[in-house]
């Protein structure tokens, strides 16, 4: 665990400044606020005429009967310290009022430059688990989901952010205030201060057992909430399919316990907490009860006895009180600390997985730039999604294609038909075998090449907000209007594009929301063509389009592109009948390779799903 927190502590790095003096101004403002009790002792003490000249006979020089008494200089004697200073009322009251600005400024200081510190960490932390996300592959994704990433780049963030700043503003001030405070009781009131020597203890041991009760709650709901949010994210994200199938009652009645449970625990775990305040005010009264029963006994025994053995002036005992209220607090500080604390503590935990997390697929060490050409070769290839799964999701596959080759594959749901072409530009690395492209192992090549070389239509594509324009530019950034134009008119998208009055410039929704299905499939068919790849896959990527719209783009990939390989995987066989191999698959093995004759004499599922396809209704 140390280890991870170090590391979160790391993401400081230029706000380290703030987060080392923070403390010093804290320091600053302890200090402070425990020496002015004891001037203000000195000055009660050196304006307390009445009880210094009615009974111990002291010189009249400490007396104040007029304005201008305040700026004579008396002798304050402690007689604890055996200290003797020559001091007027005057001179400690604006003592006092320059201590009491100092400390607040150290504490304005201190607030600012911890926000600053901390507020930095947390943006240094989140843009390095960004930095990390974007370096995951597929498999590291499938490790985390995407609702558990967002939760820990924002509310796990935000919980480490709020402990830092309380740990740099509290963890030095709290313990130090306590220590000076302790001191200085003793100093102003000697033997009295044994009172809180008592106190501190039972009011920690209260404490402990009041947090570690609600700790226990505490942790569990945090795991609870978790879950919560990830099932809201997933709702939200999903609220179209929930809303298609008339499921809000449902989900909303499946919230509303998962939130009821939590709210329950919420609630027993904050009764808990709230015990804090009473058991710290009824500390902080007895102390001062005793304080004040005592102190005045005692004060009243040493004014008529010189000789008493305990000696306290009515300063000293103001001040006790003082103290003792900042000793009582300050161990109610640290106490929440420690809570704060453990439970950024799971906070820190899960940002340190994802930071710690080794992206599964990375550059090879000499990495090969260039692709030759479009040939594909699968050498028994084996796939699992992890290495503990039972079942392969690909296994055995042999399979050759030749550059600028038209490929079909087809299989039934499930079959590994997405798993096959992933494979291709390493969105996954095979389990065993190999996978060649352009002659040379795919491992071997530097990512960024062998995927601006193989450009995959993904099964789940989408657009981001923006324009169309900025969308098809994700292929190639310098792509000129001209060459945007021709990939749309191979892909039949132009149309889309001159439909709408702003032409490239239209506005993108998130997600593409304000196209239709086929309008999107057909957009990311243009934005993989501005690549200009050497392949090209197509996973169920014209499934939204019309029969006769999607033979015009298989016919613009053939005609306009034909040196690029085109893989096309389809649910329907007319989309894939002209192809030079249609590969069949089933259950993760190839289960036929041939061309569209050859398939519907040897094939049996092949044959099978043409003829049900036929006689549904001429799908050609
Ligand atoms: N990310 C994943 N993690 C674990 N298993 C997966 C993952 N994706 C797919 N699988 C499993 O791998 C097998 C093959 O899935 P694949 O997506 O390749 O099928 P498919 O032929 O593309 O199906 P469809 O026609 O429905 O798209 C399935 O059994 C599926 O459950
Ligand atoms: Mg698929």
């Amino acid at each position: 665990m140390w280890q991870k927190i170090k590391l979160i502590l790391k993401s400081v790095r230029q706000y380290k400044k703030y987060a080392i003096i923070t403390p010093i101004f804290m320091l600053f403002e302890a200090l402070i606020e425990c020496v002015m009790p004891f001037l203000m002792s000195a000055l009660i003490d050196t304006v307390d005429y009445g009880i210094s000249t009615t009974y111990k006979g002291l010189p009249k020089e400490r007396t104040i009967n007029t304005l201008s008494d305040i700026f004579r200089s008396t002798p304050y004697i402690n007689e604890t310290l055996g200290l003797t200073m020559d001091v007027t009322v005057f001179g400690l009251m604006i003592t006092l009022i320059v201590l009491a600005g100092l400390s607040l400024t150290c504490g304005i200081l201190g607030g600012r430059t911890a926000a600053k510190a901390s507020v930095g960490m947390a943006t240094n932390l989140r843009s390095d688990l960004y930095k990390k996300i974007q370096s995951f592959s597929f498999a590291n994704i499938d490790k985390f989901s995407s609702a558990s990433l967002v939760t820990r780049m924002t509310t796990d963030v935000s919980n480490v952010q709020m402990a830092f700043q309380m740990l740099i503003r509290i963890v030095i001030r709290a313990p130090l205030m306590m220590i000076f405070s302790a001191v200085m009781a003793f100093i102003a009131g000697g033997i009295m201060a044994t009172i809180f020597v008592v106190l501190v203890p039972i009011i920690a041991f209260g404490l402990f057992l009041i947090i570690r009760k609600a700790m226990k709650i505490f942790l569990r709901v945090f795991k609870r909430y978790d879950k919560l949010n990830e099932s809201v994210e997933e709702n939200v994200s999903g609220i179209r399919v929930v809303k298609s199938y008339v499921r809000e009652d449902y989900e909303k009645q499946k919230f509303n316990t998962a939130s009821d449970n939590m709210t329950g625990d919420f609630v027993t775990a904050e009764k808990i907490v709230a015990l804090n305040s009473p058991l710290l005010n009824t500390t902080i009264h007895v102390s001062n009860i005793v304080v004040i029963g005592l102190g005045s006994y005692i004060i009243y025994q040493s004014t008529i006895d010189s000789n008493y053995w305990a000696k306290l002036t009515v300063g000293q005992m103001s001040s006790l009180i003082t103290y003792g209220i900042q000793i009582l607090m300050s161990v109610m500080m640290i106490s929440m600390i420690m809570v704060m604390l453990v439970m950024s503590l799971e906070a820190i935990r899960r940002i340190a997985e994802v930071l710690q997390e080794e992206p599964t697929i990375k550059d090879p060490k000499n990495p090969i730039y260039e692709v030759k050409n479009g040939d594909i070769e699968f050498k028994n290839v084996s796939f699992k999604y992890k290495e503990t799964a039972e079942r392969c999701a690909l296994s055995n596959i042999n399979l050759k294609i030749k550059s600028g080759q038209f490929v079909g594959i087809l299989g039934s749901t499930g079959s590994g038909k997405t798993s096959l072409v992933n494979l291709i530009s390493r969105l996954y690395d095979v389990s065993e075998g190999s996978i060649l492209v352009g002659d040379e192992d795919v491992r071997n090549y530097d990512l960024k090449v062998l995927r601006d070389n193989v450009a995959v239509v993904l099964q789940k594509n989408v657009l981001f907000s923006g324009t169309i324009e900025s969308n098809l530019r994700w292929g190639n950034i310098d792509a000129t209007e001209e060459e945007m134009k021709r990939a749309c008119e191979i892909c039949q998208a132009m149309e889309i594009v001159e439909a709408k009055p702003e032409g490239f410039k239209s506005v993108v929704e998130q997600g593409g929301a304000n196209f239709s299905g086929g309008q999107k499939q057909r957009l990311c068919i243009a934005r993989a063509i501005l690549k200009k790849p050497k392949i090209m896959i197509l996973d169920d990527s014209t499934s939204a389009v019309d029969t006769k719209t999607d033979k015009l783009i298989r016919r613009g990939l053939k005609n306009d592109l034909p040196e690029m390989t085109k893989i096309v995987i389809a649910q329907r066989i007319s989309s894939i009948e002209d192809a030079d191999l249609i590969v069949v698959l089933d259950d993760g093995k190839i289960d036929a390779i041939g061309t569209h004759d050859e398939l519907l004499k040897s094939c049996e599922i092949y044959k099978e799903v043409y003829t049900s396809q036929n006689r549904i209704g001429g799908n050609k």
